[in-house]
């Protein structure tokens, strides 16, 4: 989609659709300045008791009376409540609520109010009508049922024309990042192997200059990443590790940071196999890496005053003849060996080996994973919101801040230490699974035992959100980038 700034009204554009918002009980839109036009719609909202509530929107042909032939109006529900979030998901319910109206180009009007920052407005607005537009449609042959996209978005901006823009390019090198997890996540898991996976890696640290290494097998034994090589035993599919890099133009005040992400291609449970209905989206397993690695390609683009390293740890765990089992102990790259109650416990054991390596190897200034680590997650926090564990504080108000900024939920959850005997047991130095109970956080303690104790370091179960089941106004269902919005942001003001 491309986005073009204007500083026009929406009177005069020919868009096929042209799109304004309205608060709660407001009587006109916003950011209309043609005084006919605001007239207009002012007697439609009236006339059709439009109440700007968030989920309401109301069409309106205009027979000729302006050039745009069509008019939707969308509710911003109370405007003492509203912030960026509620544009970049009003901008996502607009592009989205064109594509089921076919229209290939819309103009919107943005509210050009004193107290909107107009550059955030811009981003979030870019954002929001990118993601609202996107859809995978590479397997549908049948172009009727894939949705025309929009492929031209004007924004009516009034005065702040030259702020808007700059937001609106941030916003589309954020959402192209995310675009990217969204796609690989999207990727059946047939197709999206360890080694696609990588080759994705690469071309895209081509594209936007970025350093690539590429560990296989051969190198990953010589390195002693046992804990990761034991769950990708079942599998035909050869285990990857891709490491990328970021580096700064100056390295003034650079910080050196890691992000390390969850990449199981696939997760049908190994021997302890998942029953058919947990299976079924179980390609999403990669999801951490995806937002580890769109984050990466993203802050690439937008430029970035740290050193950031991005480790995909990708791997496919299946049953096969000689899948490791439960009963076994593994040793791991750490050296501390580990008991394995859950062949479906297998994130903590690709994770544990490259917090270890990373700590150790590159001795980052801090370290935050991404993974869809635990169904428990999803228990406590549903499917809208990961969890985020740390035991530094400057970390958790740093990683809420960039997810509150990105429009992302990431709830901050305890790391109690009281609860690290659940998983010290038995004949290993660890067990891999802590019973029932605290599930999410048990698997985050098992992380936090590979990490150096005065390492900052945050984990980010994205289990929950990483991949929707049903389609919302907002977005289709599928892969949705969970976490890449948020590294980015975090990222950026680090
Ligand atoms: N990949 C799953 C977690 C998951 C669940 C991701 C739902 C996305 C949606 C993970 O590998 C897993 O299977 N975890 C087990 C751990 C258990 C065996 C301790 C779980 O959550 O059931
Ligand atoms: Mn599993
Ligand atoms: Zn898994």
């Amino acid at each position: 989609m491309r986005i073009r700034v204007s500083n026009s009204d929406l009177n005069a554009s020919k868009a096929e659709l042209a799109i304004c918002f309205a608060y709660h009980g407001a009587k006109a839109p916003e950011g209309i300045r043609d005084a006919k036009l605001k007239r207009e719609l002012a007697a439609q909202i009236k006339a059709e008791r439009f109440q700007g509530r968030r989920s309401d929107q109301l069409l309106w042909s205009s027979n000729g009376r302006f050039p745009a032939r069509r008019f939707l109006i969308l509710g911003l529900g109370k405007r003492s409540k509203s912030d960026d979030q509620t544009f970049r998901s009003a901008a996502a319910r607009a592009s989205r609520a064109a594509t089921k109206l076919g229209a290939g180009s819309i103009a919107l009007a943005l509210p050009d109010g004193k107290k909107v920052d107009a550059d955030e407005l811009g981003r979030a607005v870019a954002e929001g009508l990118i993601h609202g537009n996107y859809h995978y449609d590479k397997y549908l042959t049948d172009a009727d049922r894939r949705p025309p996209a929009v492929k031209s978005a004007e924004l009516c901006g009034g005065a702040a024309k030259a702020a808007l823009q700059r937001g609106v390019r941030r916003g589309e090198k954020t959402a192209g990042g995310v675009q990217l997890a969204r796609d690989c996540v999207n990727e059946p898991p047939s197709s999206l192997t360890p080694t696609a996976m990588a080759n994705i890696a690469k071309r895209e640290a081509k594209r936007v200059g970025l350093s690539c290494r590429v560990l296989s097998k051969p190198e990953l034994t010589k390195l002693g990443m046992k804990a990761l090589l034991n769950v990708s035993r079942g599998s035909a599919a050869p285990p990857k590790v891709v490491h990328l890099v970021y580096k700064p133009k100056s390295k003034r005040g650079a910080k050196k940071i890691v992000l390390v992400g969850k990449g199981v291609t696939f997760d049908s449970g190994g021997l302890n196999l998942k029953p058919s209905s947990a299976m079924f989206t179980m390609k999403c397993d990669m999801g951490g890496s995806a937002a580890v690695l769109g984050a990466i390609v993203g802050l690439a683009e937008l430029g970035c005053k740290h050193e950031v390293h991005a480790i995909l740890g990708l791997v496919e765990n299946m049953t096969g003849a000689d899948s490791y089992k439960p009963g076994d102990i593994l040793e791991s790259y750490s050296g501390k060996t580990i008991e394995v109650g859950n062949t479906d416990a297998e994130g903590r054991l690709v994770l544990c080996d490259l917090l270890a390596w990373a700590a150790k190897t590159l001795k980052p200034d801090c370290m935050v994973d991404v993974a869809t680590l635990t169904g428990a997650v999803v228990v406590a926090l549903g499917t809208e919101a990961s969890g985020l564990f740390t035991r530094h504080d400057e970390m958790r108000d740093g990683l809420l801040a960039g997810a509150a900024a990105a429009g992302e939920k990431w709830w901050p959850m305890p790391m109690y230490d009281e609860y690290l005997s659940l998983l010290q047991h038995g004949p290993a130095d660890l067990h891999n699974i802590g019973g029932r109970w605290g599930g999410a956080i048990t698997a985050a303690l098992f992380l936090g035992e590979f990490v150096p104790r005065d390492m900052p370091w945050a984990h980010v179960d994205i289990a929950g959100p990483a991949f929707a089941e049903s389609d919302t106004p907002e977005r289709h269902d599928g892969g949705t980038g969970a976490g890449a919005a948020g590294l980015i942001r975090w990222l950026e003001s680090y």
